[in-house]
């Protein structure tokens, strides 16, 4: 592990950036992006308890409009009507006035420099890792496995001997997946076609999907990002891992299916003018998972099927997240693939800057040779403009995704387009705000959440009062 230093940052001049191809146009299909801008979807928990738009949800995206990026993504969004904590909802009409101010605020602060966008996410059901007593008095289906290495017939017997078996004894008498419930924590998975909510998958998700998104254009968005990486249900479909034996796993071509088919769905739910893009990842960055060759088939596919944009990630997933304790539930972005998603100063030579650009890089080739224009977003750790410019020079990417640098300084975008890119507060990339997110705290940046100035208005604070929830303006404007 080596601790990296920022690299020193070149801003350019007002002048170079007008010539600069990050301050250039970008077409996504149905849209044009002012600029080559982009600030990817990031949860910050400041949704209502019932998935309503808040008013610190208006001043967040309000705040980074302010910066003026190219594209702002709103957060990962569910498409279900079912509860979900302080996550952002588009799964029934209700969630639409709300989502209408969040757009109106946007398109007002940006001057209507800033297109939106809006994450649509499915998930599967996820507990809290279980006391121990509990999982073997309750929740474990016995099986004569157990019964057999417990060496008892009668059940009761069987639950407490397990209870009271040593973590080796227990790694030899439950399968993988039972020790993963116990330790872990229980988690559905799309390769469980027994649970009928789980088989149904491809039958209900193209109508949900499409469903959320009109109700998105309806609240008067530019687009929807259709999320296909990380965690979540349809990464699963499109991961290796995927064995459904129902055509829509196994094979590369079965586990496009079912994205294809929502993809399909969206594209007829909405109008003509409306962007409909997808995040995936380039390489799920686990045992058995998919990797660059998948990714590019899938950027292929996808970009034969009319999506308007590709943005590319890279790992977050549950299979290798660290173990949560107990009451807690596991969390995608605390493993390997997790640090790949999202890159810290502690890391390996080839550092976090830029780091997962050559993901993106080669889709982008392999869906230039099939002979779609369709842009790719590259995201990871890029947050100067050298960098920046550079990556689409080289043509590895058409536009440029800064999730924790725009939340260190939304006003970046803005700055270095002004030629005044020594006022940047520089992101530091080591993750206190993903801490945040891990205990589903109201997410802000270490640089300027403790920064008060008594002369500045009220400004709203997290629920423990410690922490300011919006960056400190650009006092120089
Ligand atoms: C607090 C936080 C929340 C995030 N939430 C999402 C999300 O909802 N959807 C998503 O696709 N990525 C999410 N990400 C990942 C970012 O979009 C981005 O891919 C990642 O941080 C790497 O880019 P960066 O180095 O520019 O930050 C999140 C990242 C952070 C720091
Ligand atoms: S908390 Fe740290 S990693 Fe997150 S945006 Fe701020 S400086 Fe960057």
């Amino acid at each position: 592990m080596i601790r990296h230093e920022l690299p020193a940052a070149s801003w350019p001049t007002a002048a170079e950036a007008e010539a600069a191809m990050l301050f250039s146009p970008l077409r996504l299909g149905p849209i044009t992006a002012q600029s080559r801008t982009w600030v990817p979807a990031m949860v910050p928990w400041r949704a209502t308890e019932d998935g309503f738009v808040s008013r610190d949800v208006i001043d967040w995206y309000g705040r980074f409009a302010d910066g003026c990026p190219g594209v702002l993504v709103v957060e990962a969004t569910g498409i279900r009507d079912v509860p979900s904590g302080p996550l952002l909802r588009a799964g029934h009409d209700r969630f639409v006035p709300g989502l209408r101010q969040l757009a109106d605020t946007v398109r007002e602060r940006s001057g209507g420099r800033t297109r939106l966008l809006l994450q649509l996410i499915d998930f599967l059901s996820i507990r809290r890792r279980p006391e121990k007593a509990k999982f073997f008095a309750r929740f474990l289906t016995l099986t004569d496995r157990h019964r057999e290495a417990m060496a008892a017939t009668d059940d009761e017997v069987v639950r407490q001997r397990l209870a009271a078996a040593d973590d080796d004894t227990l790694r030899r008498v439950l399968t993988a997946r039972e020790y993963r419930d116990y330790a872990w924590g229980y988690r559905d998975e799309v390769n469980d076609v027994h649970l009928q909510h789980v088989r149904e998958l491809p039958q209900v998700l193209p109508g949900l999907f499409a469903a959320a998104a009109q109700r998105v254009e309806a609240a008067g968005f530019d687009g929807v990002e259709l999320h296909y990486a990380h965690a979540y249900t349809m990464a699963s479909f499109l991961s290796k891992t995927n064995v459904r034996d129902d055509g829509y796993g196994g094979s590369r071509a079965a586990r496009l299916r079912l994205p294809l088919e929502v993809f399909t769905a969206v594209r007829a739910a909405v109008g003509d003018g409306f962007a409909v893009g997808t995040r995936f990842l380039g390489d799920e960055v686990i045992e058995g998972g998919s990797r660059i060759e998948d990714a590019i088939e899938y950027g292929v596919a996808f970009a034969r099927a009319g999506f308007d944009f590709l943005s590319v990630s890279k790992g977050g997933k549950f299979d290798d997240a660290r173990q949560p304790k107990v009451g807690e539930a596991a969390y995608p972005y605390t493993g390997p693939s997790g640090h790949e998603c999202m890159p810290t100063v502690r890391s390996d030579e080839r550092g976090p800057f830029g780091r997962n650009v050559h993901l993106a890089a080669a889709i982008r080739r392999a869906v230039r040779a099939a002979g779609a224009a369709t842009p790719v977003v590259a995201a990871g750790g890029i947050g100067e403009f050298a960098l920046a410019e550079g990556i689409l020079q080289r043509g590895e990417a058409d536009a440029i995704g800064a999730a924790r640098q725009s939340l260190a300084d939304p006003d970046w975008w803005e700055k270095m387009r002004l030629g005044r890119g020594a006022e940047i507060r520089r992101c530091i990339y080591t993750n206190y705000c993903e801490g945040l997110d891990q205990k589903h705290k109201q997410v802000t940046c270490q640089l300027w959440d403790r920064d008060f100035d008594p002369d500045e208005p009220e400004i709203p604070r997290s629920h423990d009062g410690k922490r300011r929830l919006l960056p400190p303006p650009w006092q120089t404007r």
